[in-house]
């Protein structure tokens, strides 16, 4: 159960050094997310901690995850094998960060799947608790998405396929083990999943090298380097990580480039702006859009993920452009270096996006925490796996009218996720969609005591599925449900 100033430090206020943690009164459901993980560091009060020196930031190059080649391919499938298992990290750069990561990495491998091409990924779980992997945003078959309680138990391995019967798009994978998603998550189980799709290639969109996947995060890091890890710990968790490294820096080319970036913080939203450059966004969640919008701001909440192409061939070589968090400060700098020919365009038309059947039902729900049970919740109830939540036929469409009814505390932002589908988001409350949102989405903010009402058309697929708000805390205490396609 919750105090409310647990609840206060979860959600908008920043510093509260007082208030109660968590940690040291876990009861009832949050007992397992609270519970640290064993051999991984104990936490008091994260206000407590003695941070780890900040640093100066731009003296470490940016790296981009390497791409996991399959062990075997046939016709239509890559088979890949991974492992989830302990690993050490250089978050700063000279400490050492024990994590838990994908092949032991702080970000796993990427995934570099084909549209139309399946994948099969035999993960092996060499943790001490189970894990579940989950391909956010992949259109796929119940049994291999990750669900909270179908776990890999320690020591075994478990064969996902990926049918990737979807358009190309940005893609993460990332654990999803009931209770301890965010705990994982944090401590490193994430990597990109990318979805290539040969129909965008004739749009001579930047690619090979200059297509690069950025992962960002926030993490809050002790003086040894350990990773602190408190489910009220957000508003200390102040060092900014792009691909894995504090405040890296990248050498670019003047010329375009297509950064594909992705919010795999657990709690922050992060609201980007680089110099006052102009971004030119192509793709949200799912895919391209239909057609690119120019941006100086980019505000993902976690779990969402946009495409930007950047020129960078508007600037000399010399100049340096620092993609800052409006809230946390300098995230990674962009430093151009070398002059370079460029072939590459954005055309004006991407992609249409697809035809939207009309819904044959409307329903409507609430993210909020339950003021009697002090539970995080979906329309007052908190996670039970034994239950489903709502049952949809397959094959039908949907509209959802969801409100975020948290407006005490301050005022708790929140945001939805739904597994299996991307969605469209149709209308928002009190504004218009915000840039990219007329894409493919599976993942949109509601702001307390907003709505929004998107659509989707759950395809051929049964069985259980979550959805929930990825701000993984409050999906760890309960902000989720399940819906039963039949
Ligand atoms: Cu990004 Cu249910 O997950
Ligand atoms: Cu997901
Ligand atoms: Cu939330």
């Amino acid at each position: 159960m919750f105090s409310r100033r647990s609840l206060l430090a979860l959600g908008v206020a920043a510093g509260t050094s007082a208030a109660v943690s968590l940690t040291r009164n876990p009861t009832g459901p949050a007992r397992a997310a609270v519970t640290p993980h064993p051999g991984h560091g104990v936490t008091t009060h994260p206000g407590e901690v003695r941070p780890a020196p900040a640093g100066a930031p731009f003296t470490v190059p940016m790296p981009v995850p390497p791409v996991l080649r399959p062990i075997r391919s046939t016709a239509d499938t890559d088979f890949y094998r991974m492992t989830m298992r302990p690993g050490r990290a250089r978050i700063l750069p000279d400490l050492q960060t024990p994590v838990l990561g994908y092949d032991g990495r702080f970000v796993g491998p990427t995934i570099r799947a084909r549209a139309g091409r399946q994948v099969v990924v035999a993960q092996q779980n060499l943790l001490d608790m189970g894990t579940s992997v989950h391909v956010h945003g992949a259109h796929v078959p119940a049994g291999s998405d990750g669900h909270p309680t179908d776990l890999v138990l320690p020591g075994a391995t478990r064969v996902y396929r990926y049918p990737n019967r979807q358009r190309g798009a940005t893609l993460w994978y990332h654990d999803h083990a009931h209770h301890m998603e965010a705990e994982h998550v944090y401590r490193g189980l994430h990597g990109f999943y990318l979805i290539d799709d040969p129909q965008e290639r004739s749009l001579r969109l930047p690619d090979g090298e200059y297509d690069v996947p950025i992962m960002l995060r926030d993490a809050h890091l002790d003086e040894t380097g350990a990773l602190v890890w408190a489910p009220d710990g957000p508003p200390f968790r102040t060092t900014m990580i792009a691909n894995g490294v504090a405040q890296p820096y990248f050498p670019v080319a003047a010329r375009r480039y297509r950064l594909r970036i992705a919010n795999a913080a657990t709690h922050r939203t992060f609201t980007l702006s680089l110099d006052g450059a102009e971004m030119l966004m192509i793709g949200s969640d799912g895919g391209l859009l239909p057609a690119p919008v120019p941006c100086t701001e980019l505000v993902l909440t976690p779990g969402e993920r946009s495409d930007v192409v950047v020129d960078f061939g508007h600037h000399r070589p010399g100049r340096r452009l620092v993609l800052a968090d409006a809230d946390g400060g300098p995230v990674m700098r962009f430093d151009v270096v070398r002059r370079e020919p460029d072939t590459s365009r954005v055309p004006d038309r991407l992609r249409a996006l697809p035809p939207l059947p009309a819904a044959t039902s409307e329903r409507t729900m609430s993210l909020g925490v339950n003021h009697e049970t002090l539970e995080f919740a979906i329309d007052g109830r908190a996670f039970d796996p034994a239950r489903v939540d709502i049952t949809i036929p397959r094959g039908t469409t949907e509209v959802w009218k969801v409100t975020n009814t948290d407006t005490a505390f301050g005022g708790l932002e929140h945001n939805l996720h739904l597994h299996l589908v991307q969605f469209r988001v149709i209308e928002r409350e009190g504004e218009p969609l915000r840039p990219g949102e007329e894409g493919l989405k599976d993942t949109v903010a509601i702001p307390p005591g907003r709505w929004v009402r998107l659509q989707a058309t759950f395809g051929e697929y049964t069985g259980r599925y979550v959805y929930h708000c990825h701000m993984l805390e409050h999906s760890a205490f309960g902000m989720m449900a399940q819906m039963e396609i039949v």
